[in-house]
């Protein structure tokens, strides 16, 4: 069990909004709160699993560890050091450490260069290693992934999602990083496929001390894989504890929701068990109708909480938080 005082990363009061121009010619603004102060931290060697419907702000989190993104505000510690002091040849250095596995994995692999080079990539930017060295380093990555010496001098596209999902494992270990944020690492593969990439990353973060942060927008993938879960919704998270409690004792209504929209096998289990229904961010008409779902799942947690309040008009945001969060609940969850 990871050392609970040791934190490799924190994340204190993250925002990231996003303008987006509106209007027919782009003259009126807004401004997208697609995360919307956020705190939280990783310990060592352990795996924080995110979860939360599609365009609730998980890869903008991700991206924004990965200072893929500049923040809007907030801090982010990595390993103790605040990563918007560092300059950029120490953030070079210090990148090293941290990588990130992608969910489509290949968009984020050059279609024009042979695995080998894919993975030789980073290891040539990094180390002087002759050519003998960095071949027998090649491919002993291609081997902890599970893929054959043949497969080294292929493109991308010669190979099925779940071994390209390898090749982009066997890159972001190369540098053997200490913390890899995955985003929705298996979820644009066959669901036979997913458990064995899940067990790879497993077996590898045993091997190689690594720290995982988990995205994913179900509950199943982060129930096998991570110690503690955030939830997130709307650009917040409403929910953090560890996996044990979540599932047995889930408190935010959302979180509730999630649970419930677990698929069930058994069609006459099924049947009898009614789920609420779970709006993403472009889904929500109105706060208002989501304090209104909030509301209705916790009183009916079973029901269907379809709300009654779709074409109700927009109102702040701040109205959700005062229902959602009772100080108690997140002072108990959020403080672990
Ligand atoms: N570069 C961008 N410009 C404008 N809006 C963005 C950008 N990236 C993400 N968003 C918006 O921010 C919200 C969160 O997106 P994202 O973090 O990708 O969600 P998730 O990964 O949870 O599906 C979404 O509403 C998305 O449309
Ligand atoms: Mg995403």
């Amino acid at each position: 069990m990871p050392n609970a005082e040791d934190k490799i990363l924190e994340v204190n009061n993250l925002k990231k909004y996003f303008t987006i121009k509106k209007g027919l010619f782009g003259q009126k603004s807004e401004q997208l709160k697609a995360v919307d102060d956020i705190s939280f931290f990783v310990n060592r060697g352990e795996t924080l699993g995110i979860v939360g419907e599609s365009g609730c702000g998980k890869s903008t989190t991700g991206n924004a560890i990965m200072r893929l993104l500049t923040p809007t505000s907030g801090e982010i510690f990595f390993d103790g050091e605040d990563f918007s002091k560092l300059s950029s040849k120490a953030l070079r250095e210090k990148r090293k450490d941290m990588q990130m596995i992608f969910q489509d994995p290949f968009s984020s692999l050059n279609p024009r260069m042979k695995v080998f080079d894919i993975i030789a990539e980073p290891l040539r930017t990094h180390h002087s290693y002759s050519a003998k060295q960095l071949k027998s380093e090649v491919l002993d990555l291609m081997e902890k992934v599970g893929l054959s010496e043949a497969q080294a001098y292929r493109f991308p596209h010669e190979f099925s999602g779940g071994q390209r999902q390898r090749i982009g494992i066997a890159r972001a270990i190369a540098l053997k990083p200490k913390i890899i944020v995955c985003d929705e690492p298996v979820s644009a593969l066959d669901v036979s496929i997913q458990a064995q990439i899940l067990n790879l990353l497993k077996k590898l973060q045993k091997d190689m001390d690594l720290t995982f942060v988990f995205i994913a927008h179900g509950l199943p993938a982060v129930k096998h894989f991570s110690d503690r879960v955030a939830v997130m919704y709307l650009g917040k998270i409403v929910e953090m504890t560890t996996k044990k409690q979540l599932f047995d004792q889930p408190m935010h209504p959302y979180t509730i929701g999630l649970l419930e929209a677990v698929p069930i096998a058994d069609p006459t289990r099924r049947k009898k068990h009614e789920r609420p229904e779970i709006k993403g961010i472009s889904q929500v008409q109105s706060t208002f109708q989501l304090v209104a779902d909030s509301i209705l799942a916790v009183l009916w947690p079973r029901r269907n909480v379809k709300s009654r309040f779709q074409n109700l008009k927009k109102k702040k945001l701040g109205i959700m938080s005062l229902v959602t969060f009772p100080s108690e609940t997140k002072t108990r969850r959020l403080i672990i």
